[in-house]
Parts: structure tokens; sequence; C-alpha cells
């Protein structure tokens, strides 16, 4: 359903890309699930993508607590199958025909997540994947490098901060209704490492696209960030100049 504030251009059907990225647990999935609802557009968890090839790591013994077998997870590449299906009105991912929704949002996955992300291979071969999704556009894409190396030419770029304090919440009262048990220690620990990890490494580092508008949603709620993204989709879809 188009709000009111976007109907104009919904009648014309015009679809743009929406990249938004940002620090772990800031509320990127949130917005992007619900911009993509209200815009009829596609809504795209990069993340989760990451996760699924780090779910098969683990069950392939490719990555433990003590070792990351990059080459031998390299080679394997071609034998992973990511999918995203309907599942309840959600969109759940598949890994091999599997629905691993649940599972890629757990702690082994959440620990092992980032060294995998960084290692050149597994990002061209998601990727391109991410690319061929979104190239008809009316897309929504979250992660770390949709902005700069996905899309760098989305209409619209998203940075999305928060309070690490917020993001710890947040991500726990997520994982309490998935049924999943964690502490506020452990759950800042991970999101405070993964933040290291994600905007240092060598390969598509996270960090704000220069032409990405930050939105800090610490004090919003979610209606309040999805009234201000949807004020500036509106913005650009009404602009005589597309960039
Ligand atoms: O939901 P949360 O923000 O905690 O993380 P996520 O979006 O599920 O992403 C999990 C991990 O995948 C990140 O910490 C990054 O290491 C990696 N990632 C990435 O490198 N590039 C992306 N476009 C998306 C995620």
């Amino acid at each position: 359903m188009c709000p009111f504030f976007v109907s104009l251009y919904c009648m014309e059907n015009k679809k743009i890309t929406i990249a938004i990225d940002g620090y772990s647990a800031c509320g990127k999935s949130t917005l992007a699930k619900e911009l993509a609802r209200e815009l009829d557009y596609t809504f795209i968890d990069s993340g989760a993508m990451y996760r699924g090839v780090t779910l098969y790591a683990i069950r392939t013994e490719s990555v433990s607590p003590t070792h990351l077998d990059k080459e031998k997870l390299i080679n394997a590449l071609n034998d992973i199958q990511l999918e995203f299906r309907k599942v309840d009105h959600e969109r759940h991912l598949f890994l091999n025909n599997e629905d691993v929704e649940l599972e890629i949002r757990k702690k082994p996955v959440s620990d092992f997540v980032s060294p995998v992300a960084a290692i050149k291979e597994v990002r061209e071969f998601l990727v391109s994947q991410q690319r061929e999704m979104g190239k008809n556009g009316g897309i929504v894409m979250d992660g770390r490098d949709i902005g700069t190396v996905v899309f760098p030419n989305a209409e619209l770029k998203l940075f999305i901060t928060a309070s690490i304090e917020i993001r710890v919440h947040r991500r726990l009262l997520e994982l309490q209704s998935k049924g999943i048990d964690s502490t506020a220690d452990e759950v800042k620990d991970n999101l405070t490492q993964r933040d290291y990890i994600d905007s240092t490494r060598a390969e598509s580092p996270l960090r704000q696209a220069e032409d990405a508008i930050v939105i800090d949603n610490s004090q919003l709620t979610r209606s309040e960030q999805l009234t201000l993204a949807l004020k500036l989709v509106n913005e650009k879809l009404n602009s005589p100049i597309r960039t």
C-alpha cells in the first residue's frame, strides 16, 4: 500500500533502489522491511546471506573457535545455494533448500560471521547475487557495504546509527522473541567485536557513503523512523534530477 505522500509516484510506478547501511543491530533490517512493505518493494537482508555462508562453514567445519580454513570454504562456495522464500508472510533464508532463518540468528553464527564476511571471495560470491537481485530497482537492501559497493548508484542511501546501549537492548528483545537465550554482556561483546572487524577489514569495510543520509534512531520509535525515511524517499521520488 502506498502512503499518501508517495502516492503520486506510486501511480507512475517508478521504482528506485534504497541502500541502508550501519552498525550491528541498529535497526537496519526493521526499517528496510517496513519501507519495502509500504512501498511494495523487495526487501533483501544481505546480512542473512553472510550468516547463511557462515552456517554452512560451521557445519562443514571450515570454521571453529580455533581456526578458519579459508581455502576449504572458498572451494565450497559453489555448493552453497542461498534463496529467500516467503514463509508466513516473512522472508526466510533457505540454505540448500533448508529453512535456516532461526539457525542463522543464533550465537555460533553471530560469533563467526564477521571473520567469514571479511573473506574477499565470500564477498564477491554474495555481492554478485545481491546485484542480480536488485538489477530492476524497487529494492530495499540493508547491510554494511550496500551504498558503497553493492549499489553505489542507489538513488537513496541511509546510514543508521544508535547508541550501543540501545542496540544491545533491542537485540536482546529480538532474540528473546525468537526463543534464543542470551545475556546483555554476550550481546554487547558480539556487537562490539563485529563492529570492529566490519569497519577495519580490508575488503569493503563498513563506512558511510559520502552521499548517505545519517539517521540516529536512538530516540526514535519504529514508526517515527519509518515516517522520516518515507519522507526522504518522497523527496527523492519527486526530485526533478535523479542522482
Ligand atoms: O543484524 P545485524 O546488524 O546484527 O547483522 P547482520 O546484518 O545480520 O550482518 C551480520 C554480519 O554480516 C555483519 O556483522 C557483517 O560482518 C556481515 N555483513 C557484511 O559484511 N556485509 C553486508 N552487506 C551485510 C552483512
